[in-house]
């Protein structure tokens, strides 16, 4: 039986795979029982989900953890790929073989069900995933939705400043408009209403109702209770510094500033050139 590899120098593991641990033995009555953990990329999901799979692998019949399921996903019989692993894993054999995913999925959801099995499903992104590798299992909404708050609410204590992890949740986003969106907020409208927002949005053309829930769904704005824009504080100096890179030396040509030196630097600049077309349109007698 092997431990897996948790992290070099791990804080403050220990009390949140408690934490999880406890939620396992608070909903152990249902069978078969699952449970989600959602967040940021690089909050910790998977470095928790490692530390709880060493702590109790070895109470269960058979085990397995499926690492990285979103990238294995998009390869070629990545889905075949991960349903065979996943029976190997379980029956400790090589000799049943899966010929189709369909096949792959009857033939997980007869022989995961003999065994008590602890399968965990590191990176899942489409439900399709779960479908196919864990067909049976039911998804008790309440108890994700409460362990997905206290997750969300660790990644502000982690210190996770880890920008490319955090990046990956940004080039995630397949649509350039949310990209854009997100941009906005992070440089904007942080605290303020999603309803005004949306509006603000709208009329530049958005369709901003869809890109807020896209960006709520991946966990990288959030919505208090009074309807605020949030963002984690290491996805908003992400989002900043993504435009400020772009054009490092030229503030001007940025599409968004925050800085207030580079504000006030590039209006005065601005002045400067407004004033000089003014004064020579004046002379001119283009205008008055
Ligand atoms: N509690 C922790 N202590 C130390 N390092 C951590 C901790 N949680 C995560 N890390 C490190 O941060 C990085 C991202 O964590 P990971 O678990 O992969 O995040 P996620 O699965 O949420 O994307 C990894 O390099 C991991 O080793
Ligand atoms: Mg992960």
């Amino acid at each position: 039986m092997k431990e897996l590899f948790v992290a070099n120098h791990p804080v403050g593991v220990e009390s949140r795979v408690e934490e999880v641990i406890q939620l396992l033995k608070d909903q152990q009555q249902e069978n078969p029982l699952l449970l989600g953990i959602w967040g940021m990329g690089g909050s910790g999901k998977t470095t928790i989900a490692k530390a709880v799979y060493n702590k109790i692998f070895r109470e269960f019949e058979g085990r397995c953890f499926l690492l990285n399921i979103r990238e294995v996903w998009d390869q070629d019989n990545g889905i075949l790929h991960l349903q065979q692993q996943l029976l190997s894993a379980i029956y400790k054999t090589t000799k049943i073989k899966i010929e189709n995913t369909e096949s792959g999925k009857s033939i997980l959801e007869r022989r995961l069900g003999q065994k008590r099995i602890l399968l965990v499903l590191d990176d899942v992104d489409k439900l399709e995933q779960l479908n196919s590798l864990a067909a049976s299992q039911p998804c008790p909404k309440e108890e994700f939705a409460s362990l997905a708050n206290e997750v969300a609410s660790y990644c502000e204590r982690l210190p996770l400043a880890l920008e490319k992890k955090l990046k990956i949740s940004f080039d995630g986003l397949s649509d350039d408009r949310n990209r854009e969106i997100f941009l906005d907020v992070a440089f904007f409208f942080i605290g303020m209403d999603k309803n005004d927002v949306t509006d603000i949005l709208n009329g530049c053309g958005h369709s901003a109702e869809i890109g807020i829930n896209v960006l709520m769904e991946r966990c990288l704005i959030t919505v208090d209770t009074k309807g605020k824009l949030g963002m984690h504080g290491l996805l908003r100096d992400m989002g900043r510094e993504i435009i400020r890179e772009s054009l490092p030396m030229k503030p001007e040509e940025r599409s968004r500033l925050w800085n207030s030196d580079e504000v006030l630097n590039v209006l005065s600049k601005d002045m400067v050139r407004i004033s000089s077309m003014f004064s020579n349109s004046y002379n001119n007698n283009d205008i008055l």
